[in-house]
């Protein structure tokens, strides 16, 4: 289902509060390969949280889709995969590795897996092992406090996981440190698996000196595509740029597609991509202090339109 050999699969990021439902088909239309959820904490889901379940839900575009889950222990996980079994529509199951978030980790979630490896492989052999899932996979960083990314491809190769993906910093590195491509090579060169390198790829430049300095079988976009989601379409086509009038066809679909997900509220929630849709545009401040005080949906779409045909 996903062609690793063609050595251009493009995925986008989870990112927890952007990555949702309405993002992720506005992008899908892109060329994007692969969608991921956001982060779906195992034992929400094991609580039967409806809030939870309503992040797993997927546009019908979205073929693969991948669930990432944070689990701190076999057990939970495998609570969480028995849950995600009886879901249709899911073609693998990612096992988060890399949030740094200090409430994440202080519940033995994320990036505390990386300092623990033989817990995160008992926790990939068990999704492995109970999921009937296509795909069991890792995202990861490139260590705790240290690098040691060669450690951790093998962990999860050998514990069964279908492919991974670097993001190029340690956890200490948060999201500001320097990405260290040559860290994600080491890892790509540790494995047969399949590799996928992510951190900082915001141009078709970038993305093209990633994919052949790291020899990685794809590629991971998150924050380069918020405000920006017509950059896949750049990557795939080879272009540097796109048409004004298309922008404004995407910001309108975007914003149509949240308030069909998510009522009322999703006038407001769609604020933030706004912020970064209208950035580096003319009269963006004046946009932006008017659309923070709107909640109404007619009167935002208007003002939407205004502003992305000037
Ligand atoms: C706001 C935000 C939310 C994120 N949420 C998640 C998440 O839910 N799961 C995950 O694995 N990584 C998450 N990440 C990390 C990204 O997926 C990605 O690894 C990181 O941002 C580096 O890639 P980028 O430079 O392309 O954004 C998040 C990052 C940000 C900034």
């Amino acid at each position: 289902m996903i062609d690793f050999s063609k050595k251009d699969i493009i995925f986008l990021a989870p990112l927890a509060g952007y990555t949702d439902l309405p993002f992720r088909s506005v992008v899908k239309k892109f060329g994007v390969d692969v969608t991921v959820s956001e982060m779906i904490s195992a034992n929400a889901l094991i609580y039967n949280s409806a809030r939870t379940f309503k992040m797993l839900e997927k546009s019908p575009m979205e073929i693969p889709y991948i669930v990432q889950i944070a689990a701190g222990s076999p057990e939970v996980a495998q609570k969480a995969v028995e849950i995600l079994n009886d879901i249709e529509g899911i073609d693998g199951i990612d096992l988060n590795c890399g949030c740094p978030a200090p409430k994440v980790v202080g519940q033995s979630c994320g990036s505390s897996l990386l300092e623990d490896l033989p817990q995160l492989s008992r926790i990939v052999e068990t999704i492995k092992k109970y999921s009937n899932k296509e795909y069991t996979s890792v995202k990861t960083r490139l260590g705790f406090n240290e690098k040691y990314p060669d450690k951790i491809a093998l962990a999860c190769e050998n514990a069964g996981a279908d492919y991974v993906t670097f993001h190029g910093r340690t956890r200490a590195g948060r999201y500001k440190s320097e990405i260290d491509y040559d860290a994600i090579k080491e890892a790509k060169d540790a494995v047969k698996i399949p590799v996928i390198a992510n951190g900082d790829i915001t141009t078709l430049e970038i993305a093209n000196h990633v994919k052949a300095y790291t020899g990685c079988d794809g590629i991971m976009i998150g924050r380069g595509a918020i405000g920006n989601p017509w950059l896949f379409y750049q990557i795939k086509n080879g272009l540097k740029s796109v048409k004004k009038e298309m922008i404004k066809e995407i910001v309108l679909e975007h914003f149509d597609a949240m308030v069909n997900f998510y009522g009322d509220k999703g006038v407001t929630i769609f604020r933030k991509h706004l912020h970064t849709y209208s950035k580096s545009m003319s009269n963006a401040s004046l946009f932006r202090d008017k659309i923070n005080r709107i909640d109404c949906q007619v009167l935002m779409r208007e003002e939407i339109e205004a502003f992305f045909s000037q």
